[in-house]
């Protein structure tokens, strides 16, 4: 395989005027917790914690020249006051009532910013139940087959652009895990899924046309969950075909993202590993959907690629062949959205002799997923400035299931996927990479 040079930077990136929507599918525990938090950060009650595109650095140059902006004053970036927030759900609840059943923020937090999340009601949802078998919506298209679905969302991102006089739109997948599919000849090509769609193909999701409605749109897609979606060729092809840019797949957020910070130090210090065990408890709504063991099915997949790409045991047999890797969800109600995780992992040592490293997190899942979608918003919009189309690698940094050029192993390492990020950054702004070199500092 040959590997193309890196596309010339473009001339210009355009600048981030008016005002930017934000469109989630999916209006539950983390679409709300996203949009209380943006709304309580512009009103001064909140710090972005979490978030690249609020609070990080980006060093420029050598260190010597001590240049180190806020990634935001650095890039053109919509401001969080230029955000407009819209989505789609099956069940009807506006985002107040939405945030308050999700149970993730405190009154405190809600109250001040009620009357915002009241006004925005999602739109009825593209939804079948075969394909979410836990949730049973009212709040539903019906339509001529999924083409015409497809369309009447076309019609809802100009309406509610139109609306709110918006200048452009950005897509962030908030909505459910889909029952486990697989790529097929309907994802192909673009002409083979356009057909299916007429012809009500059963291996077209509804998550696959809002994508299709998005990239028709000039909509850049970003995909929380771990369905396919956009990870499809026809999607590429597509989102190809209108210079707009895509990524995923499947926020990585608790134990996933803790695996992409250790793994990699395991790895650095040549430890082997014999086993990984990991289990959690979670009682939110996303639980129960993952209850579900097709559901389930699509999460296991996206969570175990993450250690094999890491360790790499082809190339280091001695130290990580054959080591066991087991992942349990368990839905558990009392615990609602601070899900408790646990990992136990035997690791090797000098001369073969095992130790055990145990990880007991208690996280909230949607507050590590609300900046991870505020962040996918800005950089998506910002790519499309910047003429860039199709797969977004460098956005891997925030996916447990990251997008990769066929052919090509996707990154996992979380310090290589932040390098890998920053350096972008630095390449469309027109800066020198950052090579940690050091050398010409002298001894
Ligand atoms: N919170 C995390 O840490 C995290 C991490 C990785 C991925 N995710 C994924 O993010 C997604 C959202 O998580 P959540 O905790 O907000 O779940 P949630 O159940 O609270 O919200 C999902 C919402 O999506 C809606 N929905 C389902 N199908 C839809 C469709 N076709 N169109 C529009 N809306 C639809 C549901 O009705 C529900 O309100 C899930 O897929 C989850 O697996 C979450």
């Amino acid at each position: 395989m040959t590997v193309p040079a890196a596309p010339p930077r473009p001339t210009a990136v355009r600048p981030a005027t008016g005002k930017l929507g934000v469109l989630t599918p999916g209006l539950g525990a983390v679409a709300t917790t996203f949009i209380a938090g943006v709304l309580s950060v512009r009103g001064g009650r909140a710090q972005p914690i979490g978030s690249l595109t609020q609070m990080a650095t980006i060093r420029l140059g050598r260190r010597s020249d001590r240049r180190s902006p806020l990634i935001r004053d650095f890039v053109p970036l919509a401001s969080l006051d230029d955000l407009v927030f819209g989505a789609w759900d099956p069940i009807p609840d506006d985002a107040l009532t939405a945030a308050r059943k999700a149970g993730v923020l405190e009154a405190r937090d809600i109250d001040p910013v009620a009357d915002l999340l009241r006004a925005i009601v999602p739109m009825p949802a593209v939804f079948d139940s075969r394909y979410v078998t836990r949730i049973h919506g009212t709040n539903v298209k019906v339509g001529r087959n999924k083409r015409d679905l497809a369309e009447q969302l076309r019609q809802d991102i100009r309406t509610f652009k139109a609306a709110h006089g918006l200048d452009r739109c950005v897509m962030v997948w908030c909505g459910s895990t889909e029952t486990y599919l697989k790529a097929g000849d309907v994802h192909a090509t673009l002409a083979a899924f356009e057909q299916g769609m007429e012809r009500g193909d059963d291996a077209i999701a509804p998550s696959m046309l809002y994508a299709w409605a998005a990239l028709m749109e000039g909509v850049p897609f970003a995909n929380g969950a771990p369905n396919l979606t956009v990870d499809l060729p026809c999607m590429l092809e597509l989102a190809r075909l209108k210079g707009v840019p895509v990524s995923g797949k499947d926020f990585k957020t608790g134990q996933t993202w803790m695996k992409t910070v250790i793994a990699p130090g395991l790895k650095a210090r040549m430890l082997g590993l014999a086993g990984w065990y990991s289990t959690n408890i979670l009682g939110n709504r996303d639980g129960e959907v993952l209850d579900d063991p097709a559901s389930f099915k699509t999460k296991e997949e996206s969570k175990l690629s993450v250690l094999h790409t890491i360790l790499q045991p082809e190339m280091y047999p001695q130290l990580y062949k054959d080591f066991s890797h087991v992942v349990r969800i368990n839905y558990y109600p009392p615990r609602g959205d601070n899900k408790e995780g646990w990992d136990s992992i035997d690791i090797v040592g000098w001369m073969g002799y095992p130790m055990q490293v145990k990880v007991n997190f208690l996280c909230r899942d949607s507050i590590l997923a609300a900046p991870i979608v505020l962040d996918l918003a800005l950089f998506s919009d910002f790519a499309a400035r910047a003429g860039l189309a199709g797969m977004q690698e460098w956005l891997s940094f925030y996916y447990k299931s990251p997008m990769s050029q066929a052919g090509l192993q996707p990154e996992h390492d979380l310090f290589i996927q932040q390098t890998k990020l920053k350096n972008t950054l630095r390449h469309l702004m027109g800066e020198e990479q950052v090579t940690h070199l050091g050398l010409e500092y002298g001894a």
